[in-house]
């Protein structure tokens, strides 16, 4: 258990490597200066600028930098669009210094990517793999593959067997191959997480982080799933394989299913340790992610690093550093890079008179090592102050036994995160002075502050009287037509930190931001947050506007705005009685009589009808679920956020990756990366109606594990397949929510069942607009019985669960530890 202990295998293992690594470093040099005397060897493929586009150009190869011109790396993007996204990097840990000079040839029996300054003809990388033709011909195909062929036509190096970060749809991942995250979004470096095949069994796929600590496995492989994916099983754009599982020739990947128009899909580990799916929405321009793990970031081994604090809750950045702490890495910190973690303050490291405080409530905390040892409160302190390693302590006053922790605390978290094994009260260690300190280290920071200040301002002065003369001219012209008609109160950002007292009471936290309850002349008001709004100050007025001249019963009021710097906040009517997703049963919820359902059912759809089919500019909300549906005081139902999915820029990714199950909530175009229109929204309302009529969640929790669940769970715990059956049996009955004891009107019952059937079939064209599924829930038309979506189908078709073996988050963990 005790993982600092002596280890003498690892020590010849690292001599070893040692050697190794002397030998090819040896080697390369003298390949090196070999290539360049003898260039006629070599045939150069690109040099510079030039780049090679595939067939029907999807992907291009060439030499890019992140945001560093004296970084460059031969690499494979997508020609296609405008985000740069790179999807195998060839010299990662060694960028070239201009782009100029560089060049990738093939030479010596391998590929090689040189630096040509000087006429040096640096080697800075070269391909693994067996030997290569001179001759060969070195070619980027269609799925994003650079391989090299033989006179004969056979393929002997392919890129996609040296992958680096991304899975792409043809590629093939077997035993012993890995793909690495980058260092940082901006460095291709390999970074501390990995993917690969998990021995010894290789039945499943995990993520590592240093490659020894598994933080994530699939589940083992079932026939046609891993048994922790279900989503798998929705044949939306992907068939997946896996040959020879169990084996030591395990290959695992997947193809899409459409032959023609393929989106672009990837998968990717990021340099957080996720591994993300994503599919290129041309309609928004943007990568749109709808699946990954792990779902809690806490959850990724050491995320925040030595002492970071882990809050899965705060969507910007989930590490925080305790008082009395600072980022080991403020640069990386800032990046998303955490794994330096925390220091003291000041960089001193111990004092014989440090003192100890104490974490709110319990934590949970993976420690290096620790020594327990009976004794009072002074002993315990005593004892771990007289060695500078011990960083922390838990005494225990009515065993009177005390614990010092050594080394390096990962994985702290609050205890309900559980995110480590030992769960406790933790003292940690810090200067005497920490409260005086924090004080002293604020004044420098503002003084600081204040000078930067003066010296930006006195530039900004000058600037602002050259430019402001054109700028009053254009804010008078865009107020007069950014405000034609709206009654927008305008607030600053005092009034409404002032309203909210300090934003301190939390309504709640959504896709865009955090929302909180405030006051505004004695009425109650919601105030949103936005997080990461994207676009500018005209282009934030312009869609406020736009959403503040939409007003109908059924949706929320937008009372006002803030936008001052970098703050964005809507100021919106308070709903007494919160989102619908407060009453139902997963949540813990209120139960709401069938009435009340009714009503919402009804209420919501005619909010997102008018949006749809009566405002100027059609509007798709894009984000439909109980969450965006409030209840006013008489429970009626308002529909929010909608028109926000423009305001935070182009990114729906953070909306959609908000739930787990999303592949089974969104309308399966959108996941297959061709247009959307309203008819995505009626498929999420549909969704919904499920939601209300049953009472609960769609999607509750993990996948059934081995055995547990009891008898009928298993197919439940993902409804909308099974209730869709059961519906469109004429047995809405087993569908609806047994709080209600059968109080409610089965004509009704039956109705909202088979609309939200209708709602969700797999063709958009089969499913009907919202001003019919008004009239249809009215019962101004007859609603006839609509076939059962056959895509959701396939969840529940009982194959998928074959085997299923025991893959609870402990088990993965206690197997990981068990192996390291
Ligand atoms: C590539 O580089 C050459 C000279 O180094 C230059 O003339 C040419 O315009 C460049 N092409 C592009 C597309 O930048
Ligand atoms: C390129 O596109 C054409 C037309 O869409 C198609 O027929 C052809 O098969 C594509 N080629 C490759 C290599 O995918
Ligand atoms: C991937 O594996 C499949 C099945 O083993 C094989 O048919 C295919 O050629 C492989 N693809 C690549 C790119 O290696
Ligand atoms: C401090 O504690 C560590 C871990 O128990 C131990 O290895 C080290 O020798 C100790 N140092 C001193 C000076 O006692
Ligand atoms: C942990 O949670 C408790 C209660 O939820 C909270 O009071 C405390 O501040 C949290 N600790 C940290 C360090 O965030």
């Amino acid at each position: 258990m005790d993982s600092s202990s002596y280890n003498p295998q690892q020590i010849s293992c690292k001599f070893i490597v040692f050697v190794i690594l002397f030998t090819l470093l040896e080697l390369s040099s003298s390949i090196s200066s070999e290539s360049c005397l003898n260039p006629s060897s070599s045939k150069v493929i690109i040099a510079g600028n030039s780049t090679i586009l595939s067939a029907n150009r999807t992907f291009e190869l060439g030499f890019f930098n992140t945001n560093d011109e004296s970084k460059w790396y031969l690499g494979v993007w997508y020609a296609s669009i405008p985000t740069p996204t790179y999807v195998w990097v060839a010299n990662r840990e060694t960028p070239l210094s201009s782009r100029d000079a560089s060049s990738f040839e093939i030479d010596g029996g391998r590929l090689r990517v040189k630096d040509n300054r000087d006429s040096r003809c640096d080697v800075v990388w070269e391909s693994g793999g067996g030997k290569l033709e001179a001759e060969g011909d070195v070619k980027l195909q269609e799925d994003g593959d650079l391989v090299v062929i033989d006179a004969r036509g056979v393929v002997m190096w392919r890129s996609f067997d040296f992958p680096a970060d991304t899975f792409l749809p043809g590629m093939n991942l077997t035993v012993g191959q890995t793909l690495t995250s980058w260092k940082s979004s901006n460095d291709p470096a390999p970074g501390k997480y990995s993917l690969r095949l998990r021995p010894p069994d290789y039945g499943e796929v995990e993520l590592l982080v240093d490659n020894t600590q598994t933080y994530w496995s699939s589940g083992v492989w079932t026939g046609n799933i891993f048994s922790g994916v279900p989503e798998m099983t929705l044949p939306y754009i992907y068939k997946f394989y896996f040959t020879d599982p169990f084996t030591e020739t395990a290959t695992f990947g997947y193809t899409e299913t459409m032959t023609q128009q393929k989106p672009l899909t990837r998968f990717n580990i990021d340099s957080s340790g996720k591994i993300k799916q994503y599919t290129w929405s041309a309609q928004t321009e943007s990568w749109n992610m709808f699946w990954s793990e792990p779902e809690n970031p806490c959850r990724v081994y050491g995320l925040c690093g030595d002492l970071g604090f882990c809050n899965a809750k705060s969507m910007v950045n989930p590490c925080k550093c305790l008082d009395g702490f600072q980022p080991f890495d403020g640069v990386g910190w800032g990046d998303g890079d955490f794994s330096g973690g925390c220091r003291r303050d000041g960089y001193d490291t111990c004092s014989d008179n440090d003192k100890f405080e104490e974490t709110t409530g319990d934590v949970t905390f993976d420690s290096e090592k620790f020594e327990s040892f009976s004794g009072g409160r002074t002993d315990c302190e005593r004892k771990c102050l007289s060695n500078c390693s011990c960083i922390a302590l838990s005494h225990n006053p009515k065993t009177n036994s005390c614990k010092n922790y050594f080394g390096k605390l990962l994985n702290l978290g609050n205890s309900s995160s559980d995110l480590g094994k030992i769960q406790d009260s933790l003292n940690i260690r810090v200067h005497k002075s920490v409260a005086g300190r924090k004080i002293k280290a604020k004044t420098i920071i503002l003084i600081s502050t204040i000078t930067s200040f003066l010296a930006i301002s006195s530039i900004a002065i000058i600037g602002f009287i050259i430019l402001r003369n054109n700028r009053i001219k254009r804010k008078k012209l865009e107020e007069e037509s950014i405000f034609p008609v709206t009654n927008l109160k305008v607030f600053s950002y005092k009034e409404l930190h002032a309203a909210t007292n300090g934003f301190s009471q939390q309504l709640g936290h959504g896709g865009f931001g955090a929302v909180f309850s405030g006051k505004v002349d004695s009425t109650l008001v919601a105030v949103k947050r936005l997080e990461r709004p994207g676009g500018g100050e005209k282009e934030f007025r312009a869609e406020v506007c736009t959403i503040g001249n939409i007003q109908h019963v059924n949706l929320v009021r937008l009372i006002g705005f803030c936008s001052e710097e970098s703050h964005r906040l809507l100021v919106y009517d308070y709903m007494a009685n919160g989102p619908l997703s407060f009453y139902l049963k997963n949540n813990g919820g209120r139960n709401l009589d069938w009435d009340a359902r009714f009503r919402i059912a009804i209420g919501t759809a005619r909010g997102i009808a008018y949006l749809h089919e009566e405002c100027r500019n059609c509007i798709i909300h894009c984000d439909i679920k109980p969450e965006n549906i409030l209840l006013d005081r008489d429970f009626s139902a308002k529909v929010s956020d909608f028109g926000l999915a423009k305001l935070i820029g182009r990114d729906f990714s953070r909306v959609l990756a908000t739930m787990r199950g999303t592949w089974g909530y969104v309308a399966p175009e959108w996941i297959s990366g061709v247009a959307i229109t309203t008819k995505a929204d009626v498929y999420s309302y549909g969704m919904t109606l499920l939601e209300i009529l049953g009472g609960r969640r769609n999607v509750e929790g993990p996948p059934p594990e081995g055995g547990g669940g009891g008898c009928g769970s298993n197919e439940k715990w993902y409804f909308p397949p099974w209730a869709a059956r059961r519906i469109t049996e004429g047995d809405v009955a087993a569908v609806v929510d047994e709080r209600l004891a059968g109080g409610y009107n089965m004509e009704e019952v039956e109705r909202v069942g088979l609309v939200a059937v209708w709602c969700i079939q797999d063709e958009e064209a089969t499913r009907p607009t919202m001003g019919m599924v008004v009239k249809m829930l009215e019962g101004v038309v007859e609603v006839a019985v609509p076939p059962p979506p056959k895509l959701l189908q396939a969840l529940v078709s009982g194959e998928s669960f074959r085997g299923v073996g025991g893959n609870s988050q402990n088990d993965t963990v206690s197997r990981a530890s068990d192996e390291s």
